[in-house]
């Protein structure tokens, strides 16, 4: 059985000069392992909030979130070694080269083999004449790559990413959703997409949208992704 991610009965709210603002309440969900889902909608609407909760990087204002695996109930908190997240921002460390932030993961987990496990996943985002290469010398097509193979290179079960496109060009943006799209089938891994393209959340199998605190599925697709 596939692990899941669930959230029942969510709501999420702040404090803004003493009044609340509800970004969403009674949200409910449920993410697999192996599938991919893509969030719309408006700024504001609360979908990198909602995204917080769903990897268990936040806690919830209300409700119960649940990772199930291996048929165990756990707690969101208990997720975290199995989670990989990528931001528009890339967020790379500037200071090392490309194969030293893809070595990274693996390296905090004390894994021996490193630097050539984050050698064949620079070559699976097609870097591999770019490894000793630090961000500032890349293009932002290539720091995203990058971004795609440090988060996938330690085989999490899910993969968050929010606007993972936000910052490139058309083709650039093209070319890092196949990477991204193709690289998580293979791996069989878990994809959740906040994006304001319509475009790239087209190639999600489950898309949702969030507005005005409303959370519902929009469609789902079948689509055939091309291997890594
Ligand atoms: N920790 C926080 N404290 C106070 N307000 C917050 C906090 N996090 C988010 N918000 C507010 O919640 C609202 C939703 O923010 P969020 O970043 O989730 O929206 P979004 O849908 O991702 O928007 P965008 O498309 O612009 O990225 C915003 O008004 C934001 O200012
Ligand atoms: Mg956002």
């Amino acid at each position: 059985m596939p692990s899941q991610i669930i959230l029942n009965d969510v709501s999420q709210s702040f404090f803004l000069n003493d009044s609340k603002i509800t970004l969403f309440k009674n949200l409910n969900v449920s993410i697999s392992q192996g599938e991919s889902y893509a969030i719309t909608g408006p700024s504001g609407a609360g979908k990198s909030s909602l995204l917080m909760l769903m990897s268990g990087l936040e806690q919830a204002a209300t409700g119960q979130g649940i990772y199930r695996n291996n048929n165990q109930q756990k707690t969101l908190d208990e997720l975290r070694s199995e989670i990989g997240f990528i931001f528009q921002q890339f967020h790379l460390l500037p200071e090392l080269t490309a194969l030293n932030n893809v070595a990274l993961p693996l390296k905090l987990r004390g894994d021996k083999d490193a630097l050539p496990k984050a050698k064949i996943w620079l070559e699976k985002v097609g870097l591999q004449q770019r490894q000793h290469h630090k961000p500032s010398e890349l293009s932002g097509g290539e720091q995203q790559r990058v971004a795609i193979a440090r988060a996938l290179v330690f085989n999490p079960k899910f993969i968050f990413a929010d606007e993972p496109t936000g910052n490139l060009d058309q083709k650039s943006a093209r070319e890092v959703t196949d990477i991204l799209f193709s690289c998580c089938e293979e791996n069989n891994a878990g994809l959740v997409i906040v994006t304001h393209s319509d475009k790239l959340a087209s190639k999600a199998k489950h898309i949702f949208t969030l507005s005005d605190g409303q959370f519902k599925l929009a469609s789902t697709n079948n689509l055939e992704v091309i291997a890594c």
